[in-house]
Order: C-alpha cells, then sequence, then structure tokens
C-alpha cells in the first residue's frame, strides 16, 4: 500500500473520489485508523477538548501538541498526517507562521499544517507553501475564534456567503492543497466545492464536499454528553469501554482475575 501523499489528494479530486478524515491523538489509535486505510490523519487541537478537558481549543500549546504528533506519525505509516498550528502559533504573521510550522516538522515527521482563516491568513499560507510545507486551511466555523464568532454556530448563511466564497478562493490562491469547511450550508459547501480546483473537507457541510472529517471520538461515541447535529456515531466505545472496566474491577474484587492462566 502506498503512503497518502498531498498530490494523491488532489488526484481523487480530479477522479471525483470521496476519502475521510479522522483525527488521531495517540499510537495505539493511529495503528487502527491506518489498519483501516483512512488516507488522512489531523492531529487536531481539539485534543484540547477531547484529550486534555479543556472547554475550547484555545489553550492547547504548539509545545502540547508535538508529542501527539509524534506519537500518530509513528502509528500511521501510511497516512497522511496533518497536524493542527493551535491558537497564537501563528496570527502574528507569516514570519511567526514559519517558525511554529518549521518546528512541527523538525520535531514530528508530520507532512502538513493546518490553520484557521480565510483572507486574513492568506500571508501565512503563502509563506509556509513558499518554504515546502503544505498547507490544510480552515475557514467557516473556527473554533479557534469561538468568542469572536460568539458561539457555535453555523457561518456563512446569506449575505455571509460571499465572505466565505472570497476566503475559499483567498486559500486556494495563496496555494492550500486543502480547504476544511465546517459548520456551513450544504448548498453553499457543494457550491464551493466545484468552484474549487483543490480538494474540500466538510464537518457539517452537508454530503457535496470531496472529502469529510469528525473528531474520533465523535464519531465513535467515546464521548460523553450531546453532540453537533453533524455528527454520526458509527460505535459506542465508550459504552464498551466503560462496560469493561467495571467487568475487570468486579472480577478482581469477587477474586477470579487472575486466574490461573494469567498466572505465572
Ligand atoms: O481540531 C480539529 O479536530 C479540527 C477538525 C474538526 C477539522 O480542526
Ligand atoms: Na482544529
Amino acid at each position: 500500500r502506498r503512503p497518502t501523499r498531498v498530490q494523491h489528494l488532489a488526484q481523487m479530486k480530479a477522479d471525483g473520489e470521496k476519502w475521510s478524515m479522522l483525527t488521531c491523538y495517540d499510537y495505539s489509535t493511529a495503528r487502527i485508523f491506518d489498519a483501516a486505510e483512512i488516507p488522512v490523519l489531523l492531529v487536531g487541537d481539539s485534543a484540547a477538548n477531547v484529550v486534555l478537558g479543556y472547554d475550547t481549543t484555545i489553550p492547547i500549546t504548539v509545545d502540547e501538541l508535538i508529542p501527539l504528533i509524534r506519537a500518530v506519525v509513528r502509528g500511521a505509516p501510511h497516512a497522511l498526517v496533518v497536524a493542527d498550528l493551535p491558537f497564537g502559533s501563528y496570527e502574528a504573521g507569516p514570519q511567526q507562521a514559519l517558525e511554529s510550522a518549521i518546528k512541527v516538522f523538525k520535531e514530528t515527521g508530520a507532512h502538513a499544517v493546518k490553520l484557521e482563516g480565510g483572507e486574513r491568513v492568506a500571508d501565512q499560507i503563502a509563506a509556509l507553501t513558499a518554504a515546502g510545507i503544505p498547507v490544510m486551511a480552515h475557514i467557516g466555523f473556527t473554533p479557534q475564534s469561538v468568542n469572536g464568532l460568539g458561539g457555535y454556530r453555523v457561518q456563512g448563511r446569506g449575505d455571509a456567503g460571499d465572505q466565505l466564497v472570497a476566503d475559499a478562493i483567498a486559500v486556494q490562491e495563496a496555494g492550500a492543497f486543502a480547504v476544511v469547511m465546517e459548520m456551513v450550508p450544504a448548498d453553499l459547501a457543494g457550491q464551493i466545492t466545484r468552484k474549487l480546483t483543490i480538494p474540500t473537507v466538510g464537518i457539517g457541510a452537508g454530503n457535496e464536499t470531496d472529502a469529510q472529517v469528525l473528531v474520533w471520538q465523535d464519531m465513535a461515541g467515546f464521548t460523553h454528553g450531546k453532540t453537533a447535529k453533524f455528527v454520526k456515531r458509527f460505535a459506542d466505545i465508550g459504552s464498551e469501554l466503560r462496560s469493561a472496566a467495571e467487568q475487570y474491577a468486579d472480577e478482581v474484587r469477587r477474586g477470579t482475575f487472575p486466574a490461573p492462566e494469567h498466572s505465572y
């Protein structure tokens, strides 16, 4: 099996072949998703939420993400590994974006970085691309800007649609190899997908994007509480794991584990 590289994603768009991306934050899970032939793994700053337990993605740093990225690279020899640039690591300008992305590339073996924003980060995308660092853009609802956007809500409705189209074109022209669109009306995401030559990756953006992405804990039922409308639960890993833990504790309590076959 050949490893996935950014050129293959461009080819899949040309061939009309849809592909999937999942987030991933550790070695064991990376092994499983690589075996499942998920072509692209994102070490998202959503690690802030699902790994570290923060309410938003704002607190996580490059230094906190680096060991997670390294673990995913080690566990997924075939996947294209995309590393999120977290809040505070690129907003100051192209120089800061370069310093952050170069650190990530030097220390992890990731194949691409992702950052949030459209027109406003075009200079950063151009500088990274010129340095040989493939960039995935992320527009629509951008969680690092949750305070400015006033909450978790659909973007690009009505007149705001023109800005979303402008953002999509701006990131393509700046050199992004793909663009995530989060919480965008399906029709608009479809229009943008047809307009762009680079692949679009939807999350809450309907069925007409070139690719889809979900946070793995959401899609596998490893999160608690209410999930967004765009999440489909493909498994209930959380209940499975809880029941395994309860059974283990119960067998230890009753003295039935370990049995002779588990003993030396
Ligand atoms: O950090 C993340 O998980 C993401 C995806 C949801 C696109 O940015
Ligand atoms: Na992210």
